[in-house]
């Protein structure tokens, strides 16, 4: 139990700008870029500065909440569990690649979650200065303005964003091909920019009516999914059951339809990959 949500929002607010400062001042420079093993994984200086820097201040305030973040993890080699006490879901920099490329999109993303569901979802891209913010049954902002998903209930009608590079993991190569293809042909469009974090938020905005994703962690979605969730829409499994927040496969959409109709597109998608073998 944590009774002091509105204190934890505020201290979130202000970290969350304050990172948003250090990404501002590095994107420009020339970054210390490191792969994480696999070679489009990467990681510089500022991934772990924003990250140490958040739980350093974090922890000295509310000593008894938890985190898991991304770079810690890393380091670590290890996941830590969601447990029901009050954790901090930190990804310091989501869309690295793109800070890396100067890409604009690019973003922090620090959720609480407490009792194993989010209480605050903070995700800010300071060099779109998009500050989007939610907190569990009081709405979803972009910049203080609330923000509604799209009411498109017909795929056909919808823009979905994916992301092709997940290809690049043998695993996944043909079932994103095939994937891509349905939508291509049952779409308005793609959409693909680089940051799972941000693109959650383009879901709630309205901006796209969905978003699929597989092969990422809990931070890359646990800001965004109450975000989306409290502007209207639905975070979903792939094959249409609840989500696991520990290893997220992602179906994100402006509403249940939509996600139904991308389950039910995508089960088809697999299932003639399977038929062709
Ligand atoms: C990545 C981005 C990307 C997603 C990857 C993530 P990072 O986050 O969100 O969009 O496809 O799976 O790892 O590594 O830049 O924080």
């Amino acid at each position: 139990e944590v009774n002091n949500l509105d204190e934890c929002y505020k201290v979130a607010e202000e970290l969350v700008l304050y990172a948003g400062k250090i990404i501002e001042d590095g994107i420009d420079t020339k970054k210390n870029v490191k792969s994480k093993g696999i070679d489009w994984d990467l990681v510089t200086e500022y991934d772990r500065k924003i990250e140490n820097k958040l739980i350093k201040q974090l922890s000295a305030r509310f000593p008894s909440h938890k985190f898991i973040g991304e770079e810690t993890a890393a380091k670590e080699g290890r996941l830590p569990q969601l447990t029901d006490d009050p954790t901090w879901i930190i990804d310091p920099i989501d869309g690295t690649t793109n800070f890396v490329h100067r890409f604009p999109q690019t973003c922090i993303s620090l959720a609480l979650w407490v009792n194993k569901e989010a209480e605050i979802g903070i995700i800010y891209n300071p060099l779109m200065r998009q500050f989007f913010s939610a907190r569990k049954h009081c709405g979803a902002f972009l910049n203080g303005k609330p923000i509604k998903t799209s009411d498109v209930r017909d795929v056909s009608q919808s823009l979905v964003a994916m992301e092709p590079w997940i290809a690049k993991n043998p695993e996944y190569l043909t079932s994103i091909y095939s994937r891509m293809h349905a939508l291509i042909q049952g779409t308005h469009g793609i959409r693909s920019l680089g940051t799972a974090a941000l693109t959650l938020c383009y879901v709630a905005m309205g901006a796209v009516e969905a978003y699929h994703i597989e092969s990422i962690d809990a931070w890359d979605v646990a800001a965004g999914k109450l975000i989306i969730e409290e502007a209207g829409g639905v975070v979903i499994d792939t094959a249409g059951g609840e989500l696991d927040i520990m290893t997220p496969r992602v179906i994100a959409a402006c509403n249940q339809q939509i996600a139904q109709q991308l389950v039910d597109l995508f089960k088809e998608a697999d299932s003639e990959i399977v038929n062709k073998n």
